[in-house]
């Protein structure tokens, strides 16, 4: 299949128009979102999200996230909506936030993995938005990289994966995020986050008084399973062996230096990623830079963009600092820990 690349902006109608043709007739188109790019099919079609799990790889009872583009699209989708959901949408959408809720007879099991629960986001991106309404409404999307790579935040990341596997890219440029939408289960009695993202837990208990945090995210030796299947796999990770190191800067610039070296010395190709304030110290094979000490911002942006180019470069040995874990950092560890397959090293 020739896969069609389409740069666009917003008011692009016509390149958005044939778009949304496409996935009503059954194809599969990617598109930016301010998280990540999206793999679009339609949410209300089996055959939809069968032929997604197909492109990306994906194990079938991974569930996909219906986006759309009106808050009263919500009503044909799900069975109720909790007043939580009207007081999290008022606040946050559009925006990095997914929503779970009990799903009505219209969405097919194929894009809930099996669930009778469906999770459903508004994504804050003028090209998405355009494109969830000339394609009919309901577009199922998961992040639009191949199953076991780091989610792309470009369109080049989407064509490297995907390419000859999905009939459009939508090239709206660079996300802005770059690390996917929070997850918030709305099913219980208490709202429970299932994946960190941009809105963090007290980014919603400010609105709901309430969230708990799905124990899995917080304790990486906790044994339960985590609730959003998504998470039990392994995901993101480089084909070098990433680890992290965690102290005060000065002991882990001297760790990483010293584990550099060793590597080196094995005739391993190395890596490392550092901040700013640090890049001219290393002389490592890659070294890369997660901008400046404590921009989380900057690091949850370049994260997946330095996890890809370590694989174009065939590093074998890859060494990282820790983020501090407030605010948007809490996404950026677990997205990095995902990614080391957990390896730390405290100093
Ligand atoms: O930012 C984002 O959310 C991006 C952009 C494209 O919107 N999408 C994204 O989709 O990250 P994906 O498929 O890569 O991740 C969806 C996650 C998976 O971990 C999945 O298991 C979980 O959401 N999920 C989906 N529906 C669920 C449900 N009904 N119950 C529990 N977890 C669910
Ligand atoms: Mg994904």
């Amino acid at each position: 299949m020739e896969t069609l690349l389409v740069k666009v902006t917003c008011d692009a109608q016509e390149e958005l128009t044939a778009a949304g043709e496409r996935i009503k007739q059954g194809g599969l188109v990617a598109f930016p979102t301010e998280t990540v790019y999206g793999l679009g099919g339609d949410a209300l079609q089996a055959a939809s999200s069968r032929r997604i799990y197909e492109a990306k790889g994906r194990p079938s009872d991974n569930p996909l996230i219906v986006h759309i583009a009106e808050f009263g699209a919500l009503h044909a989708i799900v069975r109720e909506i909790p007043q939580s959901a009207i007081l999290l949408a008022e606040k946050f959408w559009p925006g990095p936030l997914t929503m779970i809720f009990h799903k009505s007879e219209l969405v097919p099991l194929e894009t809930t993995g099996g669930l009778d629960t469906v999770a459903v986001r508004m994504p804050n991106h003028d090209i998405a938005l355009s494109f969830i309404r000339a394609a009919g409404g309901y577009i199922a999307a998961p992040s639009a990289n191949a199953s076991g790579r780091p989610s792309p935040t470009c369109a080049a990341h989407v064509w490297e994966d995907l390419q000859g596997r999905i009939d459009m890219i939508l090239d709206g440029g660079d996300v802005g995020i770059g690390v996917e939408s929070t997850i918030v289960d709305l099913t219980d009695d208490v709202p429970m986050i299932l994946r960190p993202g941009f809105i963090t837990a007290d980014m919603i208990r400010e609105v709901l008084g309430r969230v708990e945090i799905d124990r899995t995210i917080l304790d990486v030796n906790c044994k339960d399973r985590p609730k959003a299947p998504g998470m039990r796999y392994r995901h993101y990770a480089p084909k070098g062996e990433l680890t992290i190191v965690e102290g005060e800067p000065d002991a882990v610039n001297a760790t990483m230096l010293s584990l550099l070296t060793e590597a080196a010395a094995q005739g391993k190709k190395t890596g490392v990623i550092t901040t700013t304030e640090y890049v001219d110290k290393f002389a490592a094979d890659s070294v890369k830079c997660a901008g400046d000490r404590g921009d989380e911002a900057a690091a949850a942006a370049a994260l997946y963009r330095m996890l890809r180019e370590f694989d174009e470069e065939d590093i074998e040995v890859i060494y990282s600092i820790a983020f501090s874990e407030d605010g948007l950092g809490q996404a950026v560890m677990n997205r990095l820990l995902k990614a080391a397959g957990h390896q730390i090293i405290q100093v």
